[in-house]
């Protein structure tokens, strides 16, 4: 038989306690594991204004044959715009080649991709990090190790040790930098913090790889592309993944796209002629209904509009959960000061717990979250949020 000696792979950190969390039978559990934005009732919707578009889009008679090896021209345009801003992507969009991609994942498996084959094999990621970052690193050939990112004791960024470890790095590292709401931390980088890095990492020869999966749901469009425009204006030559998924509700359409900003126009194109080989070799082209939903949303000023709109009541949702929260937990465990969660950002907010709290919380309480403490602000809701803060408050005494 050829299958027999085949192994049981690992489940997946994230999606695996999901599938977990749907197998409890407990009537009161509570499921903080998926970034996924949900209401205050805990329903998964398409935001109303992509919900709109996607409406409109079902009315056009649309080629059926297939799109471009790198995706959809209008898409990659209009994303563009948006990840860069209006001003910068006029003024640089000549040498940034552009591909639509398989959401966010996709587009960090082809960004990877290319640069294993064209220039490096050597990856650093934040301590800590998404959880299927370095599987995609590894799976391209990628060499991973961490930089020291968040300190336990400052509950923050420790920029004293991160930038002295960053010059250690061979040149021609890869750097994953998360442009906004860091996953799982939900700590970014200052202005200020920004423009330091962005010198260091020019002076260092480092390769700037920017993760931009919640762009909108930080402080707003424009304030969350701060990271970036600054890269960008200080001249680096860097790769940035964009994932549509969280800020158009697109998560299962798969819909994100993949930049490689370069020095000009000739470069771009000979960047783009590779990716493209990379492409078509993995999956030929990508699906078109998702990008047309975004680009249309992107195209018409109402359905802009209101889509700006719908990201601010997300983050007012997110603002309201973490703030409801803090309170609870300060009710619940008063001796523990937890205001540092105030200054977290986007979508999870990041416990002081360790594997033996959340593992006592999923199996005593039914609250699931990874085994790194991070939870899913979308996941709470007022009736439920009580009941978290005082299962946690319980773990975090000892239980
Ligand atoms: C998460 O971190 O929960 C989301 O980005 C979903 C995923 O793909 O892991």
């Amino acid at each position: 038989m050829f299958f027999n000696k085949v192994l049981e792979g690992l489940p997946d950190p994230i999606f695996g306690l999901g599938e977990m969390f749907r197998a409890d039978v407990r009537e009161n559990k509570i499921d903080l594991v998926v970034g996924i934005y949900k209401d205050e009732e805990l329903r998964m919707q398409l935001m109303p204004s992509v919900k709109k578009a996607k409406e409109q889009i079902l009315t056009q008679d649309l080629a059926v044959d297939y799109l471009p090896i790198d995706g959809l021209r209008s898409f990659c345009d209009e994303i563009g715009r948006l990840a860069f801003g209006d001003e910068r992507w006029k003024v640089h969009h000549g040498r940034i080649y552009a591909a639509q991609t398989l959401g966010g994942t996709g587009s960090l498996q082809i960004g990877t991709a290319f640069l294993a084959q064209e220039i490096s094999k050597e990856a650093v990621l934040s301590n800590p990090t998404w959880a299927n970052h370095s599987a995609i690193f590894q799976r391209a050939g990628c060499k991973t190790s961490f930089y020291p990112y968040y300190s336990k004791v400052l509950h923050g960024i420790d920029l004293e040790v991160l930038f002295a470890f960053l010059k250690t790095l061979p040149e021609k590292t890869i750097v994953l930098l998360h442009e906004v709401c860091h996953n799982p931390t939900g700590c970014d980088f200052s202005q200020e913090q920004w423009r330091a890095l962005s010198l260091l990492m020019q002076k260092h020869k480092l390769i700037p790889f920017f993760d931009c999966a919640y762009h909108g749901l930080g402080d707003g469009l424009d304030l969350d592309r701060l990271g970036l425009e600054i890269f960008l204006d200080d001249g680096h030559e860097m790769i940035v993944s964009y994932s549509c998924s969280k800020n158009f509700s697109l998560y299962c359409q798969r819909v994100g796209a993949l930049f490689i900003v370069g020095e000009n126009a000739a470069i771009k194109m000979r960047v783009g002629s590779q990716v493209k080989r990379i492409i078509r070799s993995l999956y030929s082209n990508p699906p078109a209904h998702g990008a047309r939903i975004a680009a249309h949303v992107l195209q018409e000023i109402d359905l802009k509009k209101q889509w700006v709109e719908d990201l601010g009541a997300m983050r007012y949702r997110l603002a309201t959960a973490r703030k409801c929260l803090i309170q609870h937990l300060s009710h619940f465990a008063p001796e523990f000061d937890v205001s540092f969660l105030q200054r977290q950002k986007g979508m999870f907010s990041l416990l002081d717990l360790d594997k033996s709290q959340t593992s006592a919380l999923i199996a005593k309480f039914g609250i699931y979250l990874p085994e790194n403490g991070r939870i899913s602000l979308t996941g709470l809701s007022p009736q439920n949020t009580a009941a978290v803060a005082q299962g946690v408050a319980t773990v975090m005494r000892g239980f």
